[in-house]
C-alpha cells in the first residue's frame, strides 16, 4: 500500500490525550469531517453526537487533544445480537487533523476505543468501509482488522 504523504511532524502521539467529547466540540468535528469529505455536515453531526455522547455506556465519541486543542475524534459503540452476532464493537467514524495524520493519533484513538469496548464486554470490533478507500483500508488494516464472517448485500431502490 503506497499513498503515504507524510507532514512534518507537528503532534507527537505521546502527547496526546483522550477524552469523551463535549458539546462545546461539536463545531471542531464538524469541521474536522468537512475538512476530510469536502462536505458540510452540521445537522447530522449535531444528531450522532446526541446518539454516541449522551453517557449511554455502550456508546463512545471520544476525542484526541493536544494541549487543549481537539486534533481528532472517533466514534463507535457495542452491538448485540445483530445478524445473530454476540456483542462487538463497532467503528462507526475516525477522524485525524490533516496535519496531524501519520504520526500514531489514529491509532492512539483506535485503541482507546477497543479498551472501552473490551471494558463494555465486546470481543471484537468492526467496521464498514468503500472498497476504494484505500488510506482508511491501509489504517484499519494496520490495526489487524481483516475481512470478517459477514458480507453487505444491496439493491438500488427504483
Ligand atoms: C485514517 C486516519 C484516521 C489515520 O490517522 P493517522 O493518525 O494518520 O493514523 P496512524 O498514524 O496511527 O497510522 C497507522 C497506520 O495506518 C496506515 N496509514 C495511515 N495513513 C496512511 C496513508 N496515508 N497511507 C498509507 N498508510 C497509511 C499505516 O500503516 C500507518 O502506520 P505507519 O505510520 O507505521 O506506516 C486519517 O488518515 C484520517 O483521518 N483520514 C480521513 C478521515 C477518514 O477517511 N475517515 C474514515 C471514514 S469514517
Amino acid at each position: 500500500m503506497a499513498i503515504v504523504h507524510r507532514k512534518a511532524e507537528t503532534v507527537p502521539a505521546a502527547e496526546v490525550a483522550v477524552r469523551p467529547a463535549e458539546a462545546s466540540d461539536l463545531a471542531t468535528i464538524v469541521a474536522l469531517d468537512t475538512e476530510a469529505t469536502g462536505l458540510s455536515k452540521a445537522s447530522y453531526w449535531k444528531d450522532r453526537f446526541a446518539w454516541y455522547a449522551s453517557g449511554h455506556k455502550e456508546r463512545f465519541f471520544l476525542i484526541a487533544e493536544h494541549g487543549k486543542e481537539p486534533v481528532g475524534f472517533i466514534v463507535g459503540e457495542v452491538r448485540a445480537w445483530e445478524f445473530g452476532s454476540p456483542p462487538a464493537g463497532w467503528v462507526f467514524a475516525i477522524n485525524v487533523k490533516d496535519d496531524a495524520r501519520l504520526h500514531g493519533l489514529g491509532t492512539v484513538l483506535f485503541d482507546a476505543l477497543c479498551a472501552r469496548f473490551r471494558k463494555a464486554g465486546a470481543k471484537t470490533v468492526r467496521t464498514m468501509l468503500a472498497k476504494d478507500a484505500q488510506v482508511i483500508m491501509s489504517f484499519f488494516r494496520s490495526q489487524g482488522m481483516m475481512a470478517g464472517p459477514f458480507i453487505e448485500l444491496e439493491k438500488r431502490l427504483a
